[in-house]
């Protein structure tokens, strides 16, 4: 393995990553923390065929890292962390969940794992069969997670199209939505009620007919989403698409979604930048769950998805006027705002630099 992971560790002020081992389940994987300087690290458990365990290494690093960004620009009382698992043949998943959660529980709540790509409701149950540390899927949870994230996209198209026209307009507007998942299809459902016209794709047919005959989306190749002209472009399916290789054939004057680290690098977001591209950095328009998760365990109390939709647009409206005020990527601005508020929270804490 190549990563030089202590390097790794302390350029990004990471405080733990710890590799996972089962070997009554088969499970591997790697669990990240960030940081822990305002509260335990709150971070979804990711599932994925990864190529080897150097990618899987480096995007525990990057998403542990990517939440402690979002806990820090929505002011949160919370950390950032991330638990990666390897797919992989002959893994027994509900008694490797099952470790995770004594994992979990043996770190006395420095850690609350919630969902994230193949570990939903059924597995979390598994989890939170052997520790409290865990998002509760069901009645006694925060409350739909998806459905968060959703409004917060939608309120951060919003903040985006002001940014551009001075106003938002939605009946004038076309939004091409890739991923009709639980996410993409809450976005798409608010696009259409406000009289957006809403072009979309899903690689699962059904999906995009099901959409297209309920709200009236407009079906388009799953291959070739990312070339449509359109207003906004918005990727509800999964990150790293936007690349050295892809970013040339975007004809969208905005991106605003919900997948993770959209940007396969930052230098991407000073590629869109540089082409007049407003991209609406992702830890900032996705962390609808997060706030909602973050809420219910801190302080008791289900956030209303609403609410939640207007904080993450008043995070972003400061984010894109500042952006815009320094002529900078709001990527890079977001980034270093809240890397600068996490400096300032570790001083306030430790009274010196993590
Ligand atoms: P999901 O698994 O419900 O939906 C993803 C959809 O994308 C599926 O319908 C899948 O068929 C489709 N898809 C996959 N690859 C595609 C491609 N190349 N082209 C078109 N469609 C494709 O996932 P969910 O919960 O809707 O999340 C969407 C994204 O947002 C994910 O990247 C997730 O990590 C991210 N996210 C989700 C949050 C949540 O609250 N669910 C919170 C923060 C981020």
């Amino acid at each position: 393995m190549s990563v030089h992971i202590l390097d790794a560790m302390a350029r990004e002020g990471f405080e733990e990553v710890v590799a996972l081992h089962d070997r009554r389940s088969g499970l591997r994987g790697f669990l990240g923390v960030h940081d822990t300087v305002r509260g335990p690290a709150f971070g979804g458990i990711r599932r994925w065929t990864y190529r080897d365990e150097r990618e899987a290494l480096l995007d525990v690093l990057r998403l542990a890292r990517a939440m402690t960004r979002k806990v820090a620009l929505l002011d949160l009382p919370a950390g950032g962390g991330k638990i990666v698992l390897l797919e992989r043949e002959g893994v027994d998943w509900p008694e490797a969940y099952r470790f995770i959660g004594r994992h979990l529980e043996g770190r006395g709540g420095r850690f609350e794992a919630g969902p994230d790509v193949a570990t939903g409701a059924d597995e979390l149950r598994e989890v939170a069969r052997e520790t409290r540390f865990v998002t509760d899927p069901g009645q006694g949870g925060p409350g739909e997670l998806a459905e968060a994230t959703a409004e917060g996209v939608f309120r951060s198209m919003a903040a985006t199209l002001r940014a551009l026209d001075a106003e938002e307009d939605f009946a004038r507007r076309t939004v091409v939505v890739q991923g009709l998942g639980a996410v993409g299809l809450g976005v798409a459902r608010r696009l259409r009620a406000v009289g957006a016209r809403v072009l979309a794709a899903d690689l699962a047919p059904e999906r995009v007919e099901a959409a297209e005959r309920e709200l009236g989306v407009e079906p388009i190749e799953a291959g070739g989403a990312l070339a449509v002209e359109c207003d906004i472009f918005a990727p509800c399916a999964l990150g790293g698409l936007l690349h050295d290789l892809t970013v040339h054939r975007l004809r969208c004057r905005a991106i605003v979604g919900a997948a993770n680290n959209v940007l396969a690098r930052s230098l991407v977001g000073d590629r869109l930048h540089e082409r007049g591209i407003l991209y609406a950095p992702d830890f900032v328009v996705n962390a609808g769950a997060l706030v909602r998760g973050v809420v219910f365990r801190r302080a008791g109390r289900r956030e209303d998805v609403a609410a939640i939709g207007r904080r993450i647009e008043a995070v972003l409206d400061d984010v894109l006027a500042r952006a815009q005020a320094e002529g900078a990527p709001p990527a890079r601005v977001a980034a270093a705002l809240a890397d600068d508020r996490i400096e300032a929270w570790r001083v306030a804490a430790h009274g010196g630099a993590g």
